[in-house]
């Protein structure tokens, strides 16, 4: 394993399981030092486990991403005990899946007060720190339906294609000071999110003919892509360790999708 993060400083959010755990994972095993956050207690559990493993400081934090006076203390806290922030990926994100005519208002915000505001807001922080260091890498959690609507999921789509326009926007204002601004957009990744989206999707998908048990839309749904396998957080760990390297010191305002070919645009 290569030991590109040797004494960098990485938050992640939403790192208490699933995309982000194996996203703070790989820091850790690269040498960062992890702040790892999650709206879940279970945090604390998972920053310890990295902390033992992988022989680095790792800070588990309760954090709603939607809550500014939690989100600001956090990065506060950030600048205060570790004197700066390399890196901040910002993938907490949740999804609901609901039918047009059943989705409410508040249903609606919630997914995008967390999945597009609660990125944006993580971001501004992150860069308060790196502007004064003059150096700094941020990566958003984006989705295959930042690319592409999907059934029942327009709150989802206005969310992630709103991260695409977030990282835009901010890669050009933050450019000047030497800060980086990517998306990532992964396809179907097995974590606890696909086991809900294969239930939901499933049942509300199901027609007489033809009644999705578990396991099965997801099946089908792999077997349209075109590397034929579902991914695993490490793939896209993987993927955001360059974004963050020095290798992709070039690459700002750009999106990329981790989804083995199931899209290519
Ligand atoms: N799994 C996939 O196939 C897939 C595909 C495309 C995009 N994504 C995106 O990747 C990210 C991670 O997804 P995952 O599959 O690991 O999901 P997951 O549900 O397994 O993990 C998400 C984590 O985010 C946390 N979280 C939720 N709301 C939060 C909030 N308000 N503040 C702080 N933490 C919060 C949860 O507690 C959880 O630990 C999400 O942004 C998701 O939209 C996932």
């Amino acid at each position: 394993m290569m030991q590109r993060f040797v004494g960098a400083t990485v938050s992640v959010t939403g790192a208490c399981r699933g995309i982000g755990r194996g996203i703070a994972e790989r820091f850790a095993q690269e040498g960062a030092d992890v702040i790892i956050s999650d709206m879940s207690e279970a945090v604390k559990d998972t920053a310890k486990e990295i902390a033992d493993k992988y022989k680095v400081k790792a800070v588990g934090t309760v954090v709603d991403v939607t809550n500014e006076e939690q989100v600001t203390g956090m990065y506060d806290m950030i600048a205060k005990d570790f004197g700066k922030l390399d890196v901040s990926v910002q993938n907490a994100g949740i999804i609901t899946i609901q039918h047009f005519d059943k989705m409410s208002v508040s249903e609606f915000s919630k997914v995008v007060n967390v999945d597009a505001i609660g990125v944006w807001l993580c971001a501004r922080e992150a860069a308060k720190i790196m502007v004064k260091q003059n150096k700094g890498r941020i990566i958003n959690s984006s989705s295959g339906q930042g690319r592409k609507g999907f059934i029942y999921t327009p709150h989802y789509a206005c969310a992630k294609m709103g991260v695409i326009g977030i990282t835009q926007s901010l890669a050009i204002e933050l450019a000047p000071h030497n800060i980086t601004v990517n998306a990532f957009c992964p396809g179907i990744i097995v974590t606890n999110m696909w086991d809900y989206n294969d239930k939901v999707w499933g049942e509300m998908l199901s027609t007489p003919e033809k009644q999705y048990k578990k396991g099965e839309l997801m099946q089908e749904w792999v077997d349209a892509i075109p590397l034929k396998r579902a991914g695993e957080p490490a793939d896209v760990a993987n993927v955001i360790a360059f974004l963050a390297s020095d290798d992709a010191a070039y690459v700002t305002g750009q999106t990329i999708n981790i989804d083995g070919g199931m899209f290519m645009n």
